[in-house]
């Protein structure tokens, strides 16, 4: 019998001390935007979420504001190892599939309720494996919102008035031909960086969302920011491929299950966050929101057409044709 309980204790101090040195899966999720943008919010709703459903097995870092690194670093960080989550702009992905540039067509969307029913419809989903060969799984989608444009000027109402001023664009192709297309200077550059380039005036505008340009502070840095709503920033919530499937099978699974749950949080809260932000720029009153007409929006839209053509054959009719059918 004394044998029996010695051996039973030891089996339990055995187990205990397994239990014990078992370390929690430490993950690293590193973006650019703060912490109170749709997407700070996405990723702080995935770390509670992920978090309870693996108590003391898994933990999640979040490190937003750029504080680790920019979007194009994160990226070559997250093929290494260094990190497990980045949700970069979908305009960010030229280098890996030229199928993404669809999102970056001007005017493609009518709204973030399309942008929604395109992502989740068959094609949308098929592109969340579109850079698999690359080593990067696509989890998810999250909705920032519409894109404003602002300037250092006075006026920004029409096509006209922004030609020959120099932009700050994310890394696409697609963005520098529509600035291109109205006859002004695209200048590719980091989403950390733009606030100081707006304000010493090494660019004269930016494309932006409301919840982006306030937090980033570039009302208090432009004159007028006209509400153009003429692109979307939508993010891809990627992985490291090889790293994720060799996540243990149930960890696996609940982090996805985490995903979807915040995915659809964010998505949700985005438009809010949006109108809240506009609100706050407009009460600031600094930069003059410049509201635009139908005749403003047609002219807007013709001028930045042209990029439509010269980008049909790179991202494909079929997948256009999809993107625009979300719209009906
Ligand atoms: C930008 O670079 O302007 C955006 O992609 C930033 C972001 O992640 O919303």
């Amino acid at each position: 019998m004394r044998v029996f309980v010695k051996l039973l204790g030891l089996i339990i101090f055995t187990l205990t001390l397994m239990g014990c040195s078992e370390q929690p899966i430490t993950i690293k999720f590193s973006h650019v935007t703060a912490d109170s943008t749709p997407k700070g919010q996405g990723a702080l709703k995935f770390k509670e979420l992920a978090e309870q459903k693996f108590p003391g097995r898994v933990e999640i870092q979040i490190f937003p504001n750029s504080q680790l690194f920019d979007d194009e670093q994160g990226m070559d960080a997250l093929l290494l190892g260094d990190i497990h989550f980045l949700a970069p702009s979908l305009s960010k992905f030229d280098r890996y599939t030229k199928k993404l540039q669809v999102y970056d067509l001007p005017f493609l969307f009518n709204d973030s309720d399309a942008v929604i029913k395109f992502q989740n419809s068959p094609s949308g989903v098929l592109l969340l494996d579109a850079m698999r060969e690359k080593g990067l799984q696509g989890l998810a989608y999250w909705l920032n919102g519409m894109k404003q444009l602002s300037t250092n000027r006075p006026q920004l109402q029409k096509p006209e008035d922004v030609e020959g001023l120099k932009f700050r664009i994310q890394e696409s192709d697609v963005l520098q031909a529509q600035f291109r297309a109205l006859d002004a200077n695209p200048q590719k550059m980091a989403f950390s960086e733009v606030y100081q380039a707006l304000q010493t005036g090494v660019v004269d505008g930016q494309e932006n969302t409301w919840s982006n340009i306030y937090t980033q502070k570039y009302h208090e840095v432009q004159d007028v920011i006209a509400e153009t709503n003429h692109g979307i920033i939508l993010y891809m919530v990627i992985t490291n491929a090889t790293w994720w499937d060799g996540l243990p099978e149930d960890i696996r699974t609940g982090l996805a299950d985490a995903m979807a749950q915040a995915t659809d949080y964010a998505n949700k809260l985005s438009n809010e966050i949006n109108l809240r932000d506009r609100g706050q720029i407009e009460a600031a009153g600094r930069a003059r929101i410049q509201t635009l007409t139908p005749q403003d929006i047609t002219a807007w839209r013709s001028a930045m057409a042209p990029v439509w053509q010269e980008y049909e054959s790179e991202i494909g009719k079929d997948l256009i044709d999809a993107a625009l059918s979300a719209n009906n």
